[in-house]
């Protein structure tokens, strides 16, 4: 079977209702991403990351996904399908896809302020201040905030040489590691880039560019790929 790899960002979830981070007034659900998304800010404030974090989790517990998703999902049928979302959300999982990578954490999980292998299952359940991991230190989301570590991107790098497909979808490309991972691809590899807005594709080469949400546009890629087998 061909291997398709799907980078994605928080485009593919914009039709199920999740905003995206980089919204022309700079905030990301009014916030300002600094004051709640960084080891500083956590420092500083961690009751008010918590409350943002409880609040997206939230969201997300009763967001669905879209057609976009779900395309990838049935993508399994026919190909060997690896995801690599940026994305903190479970929309992948619901849609029913098998291999899901998060590079910046998930917010269904929370972990050890102290020790990062410690890592718990919360669903959709509020963190609280004074909600401890069993040696005793205080949790927090298991998202990786800007400033960190992004452990999973060796891994991520390592499964982009296999690809024989690369979908890039709704992402800006704007941060790093994860932006650097599409040059990881073998020479053979067509790159599909789907995003309604243009989007910095570089010098990627074998490059397809579809101009539209992920709604439509990845049911269109995938199309394309199918009548290739
Ligand atoms: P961005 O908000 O930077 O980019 C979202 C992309 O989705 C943009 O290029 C939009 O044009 C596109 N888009 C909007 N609507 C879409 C639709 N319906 N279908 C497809 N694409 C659509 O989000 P990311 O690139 O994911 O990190 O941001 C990367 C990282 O920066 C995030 O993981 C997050 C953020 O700060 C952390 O939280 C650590």
């Amino acid at each position: 079977m061909k291997k398709v790899l799907v980078l994605t960002g928080a485009g593919i979830s914009a039709e199920s209702g999740l905003k995206t981070f980089r919204d022309s007034d700079g905030l990301w659900e009014n916030y300002n991403v600094y004051d709640v998304a960084t080891p500083q800010a956590w420092t500083k404030n961690p009751a008010l990351v918590q409350e943002f974090y409880n609040k997206r989790r939230q969201q997300c517990a009763t967001a669905k996904p879209n057609n976009g998703h779900l395309a990838l999902a049935d993508l399994e049928k026919d190909f060997e399908v690896q995801i690599i979302t940026q994305n903190v959300d479970d929309l992948h999982e619901k849609a029913g896809s098998s291999n899901i990578l998060h590079l910046h954490g998930e917010l269904t999980k929370a972990r050890s302020s102290k020790d990062e292998k410690l890592i718990y299952d919360v669903r959709d359940k509020e963190i609280k201040m004074g909600d401890l991991c069993e040696k005793g230190s205080q949790l927090r989301p298991h998202i990786v905030w800007f400033g960190e570590m992004v452990p999973n991107i060796e891994i991520a790098q390592e499964m982009m040489h296999e690809a024989d497909y690369l979908f890039i979808i709704g992402t800006s490309l704007n941060v790093y590691p994860a932006a650097g991972l599409v040059h990881f691809v073998p020479a053979h590899c067509q790159t599909f880039l789907i995003d309604p807005n243009d989007c910095p594709a570089g010098n990627i080469s074998n490059l397809t560019i579809l101009k539209e949400g992920a709604g439509t546009g990845v049911p269109k890629a995938i199309k394309i790929i199918r009548e290739k087998v």
